[in-house]
């Protein structure tokens, strides 16, 4: 059988070692015999590419080829997986994302809210492109699987301007959410749990969790009560005193989400949400709660970041690489998971971002939504969910209305409806506000966005 090239395009990205530990460890399901990284920045790349090597020859001691490059013809030429996770801009421009909302009293968040909005512009003509180049030079059975924020607007360009391409959009914070349910119940097998999910990306609420037979839903809403977070003890513990605890989202700057999960469900207890919705059902709250003069960019460019490339400078200087220059973890496993199941045609069960296409039957048919899907060759065969409650149907309407107008806007170089889009999201009070938001971001971005007229 024919073995396989993996592409990373955003090579140079913190989350490339991670994931290609990942694949390396599936090296014989993938039938793996090359991983090719592919960034524009390409100094960046070529430090991360120092760390890469060191995990296939000296961690997970493979003979899979490892070939660097800027050249997107070279990248692609010969792929069948491409792994996207672009960022745009860089995390100098995830700062201002971020930072300028805060100047407005809005949610300062790179994928929520207006600073998601700001992404979103930036993204949606470079990840056309990536297609295009793709299904120029790739093998035709390719598929592109997509990490690149923010993945709901990312994916609704997609799916308007290429309806045709092999991408399939997905998200690692519900798998997230899950390792931390399973964490705090004690639970080790966590491929075990099933659960079913409703939403938009960043957008949704897990509606049952099933671990051979426990209703873990309703076991997490107690724990979540007595407990007042979605923790687990030990992580808990180790945060207050400043420690790693091995998961990137256990961090002391994450804590304040994973309390809102708390908060919320006091409110609403029907279902579990997913925690990017603190951001929009408490969107004062957590405003008051930021640094307006230091994000969590500023947290991951002096975190993960920082001892990434400080990392590689102490590889090369005395040839030790020290233990926390990169994480591996359940973010590599789930897209390398997901290609398997591709390749192999298992019709293994993942939540993905799809076109919805009835799965939730009060949604429109051509909204991109994320819901449970078994993954085979031909891709995902969604599985149908029950209506949307009104309550929910009403905030993914205004979520979806406001990312599909962006979309357009971008399409269109419209600067009505990308107004309109800011207007209509949930953390902008007025259309003045939005009006002012808008035009902060047109001169922060600058080049990076399409010109609206
Ligand atoms: C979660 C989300 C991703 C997002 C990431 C940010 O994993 O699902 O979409 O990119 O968080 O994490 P960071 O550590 O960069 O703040
Ligand atoms: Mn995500």
């Amino acid at each position: 059988m024919k073995k396989i090239k993996v592409t990373l395009v955003g090579g140079g990205s913190t989350f490339t070692p991670g994931i290609v530990k990942s694949i390396a460890l599936r090296a014989e399901e993938l039938e793996l015999a090359e991983i090719c990284l592919f960034d524009i920045d390409k100094e960046r790349q070529d430090k991360v590419a120092v760390v890469v090597d060191w995990i296939l020859k000296e961690d997970v001691k493979c003979d899979i080829k490892l070939t660097v490059t800027n050249s997107a013809k070279e990248a692609y030429t010969g792929a069948t997986f491409i792994f996207a996770q672009m960022r745009v801009g860089g995390y100098k421009m995830r700062e201002l994302d971020e930072k300028v909302p805060l100047r407005f009293g809005c949610v300062g968040q790179e994928t929520c809210g207006t600073g998601g909005l700001s992404y979103g512009m930036r993204t949606i003509l470079p990840m056309i492109k990536v297609i295009d180049d793709v299904e120029k030079y790739a093998e035709k059975d390719h598929w592109i699987l997509n990490y690149s924020n923010p993945a709901a607007i990312v994916s609704e360009a997609c799916r308007k301007l290429r309806p045709n391409a092999r991408i399939i959009n997905i998200c690692d914070m519900p798998i997230a959410i899950i390792d931390m349910l399973a964490a705090s119940l004690n639970i080790k097998d966590v491929s075990n749990i099933r659960y079913d999910y409703f939403g938009l990306n960043h957008f949704g609420w897990f509606t049952s969790i099933d671990y051979k037979g426990r209703d873990l839903l309703e076991e997490i809403k107690v724990y979540i009560k007595e407990n007042k977070v979605l923790l687990p003890p030990q992580h808990l513990e180790k945060i207050r005193k400043n420690k790693s605890t091995g998961d990137r989202h256990a961090v002391s700057s994450w804590l304040h989400v994973w309390e809102s999960v708390y908060t919320m469900m006091e409110s609403f207890p029907d279902y579990l949400p997913n925690t990017y919705l603190t951001y929009y059902l408490l969107s004062k709250e957590t405003v008051e709660h930021q640094d307006p003069t230091y994000t969590r960019a500023n947290e991951v460019m002096n975190g993960r970041e920082r001892d990434l490339f400080a990392g590689v400078d102490h590889y090369l200087a005395t040839g030790e690489l020290k233990e926390d220059t990169f994480y591996a973890g359940s973010h590599g496993d789930w897209i390398s998971d997901l290609a398997i199941a591709l390749k192999n045609d298992t019709h293994a069960r993942f939540l993905v971002i799809t076109e919805n296409r009835g799965a939730l039957p009060n949604m429109p048919y051509d909204a991109m939504v994320e819901v449970p899907a078994y993954i085979g060759k031909k891709g995902p065969e969604v599985i149908a969910q029950n209506p949307v409650p009104l309550f929910q149907q009403g905030l993914m309407m205004q979520q979806l209305n406001s990312e599909k107008l962006i979309v357009e806007a971008a399409i269109e170089g419209s600067y009505e409806k990308a107004l309109q889009a800011f207007t209509l999201n949930k953390t902008v009070p007025s259309m003045e506000v939005a009006k002012q938001l808008l035009d902060a971001f047109i001169k922060e971005n600058g080049e990076l966005w399409p010109t609206l007229k």
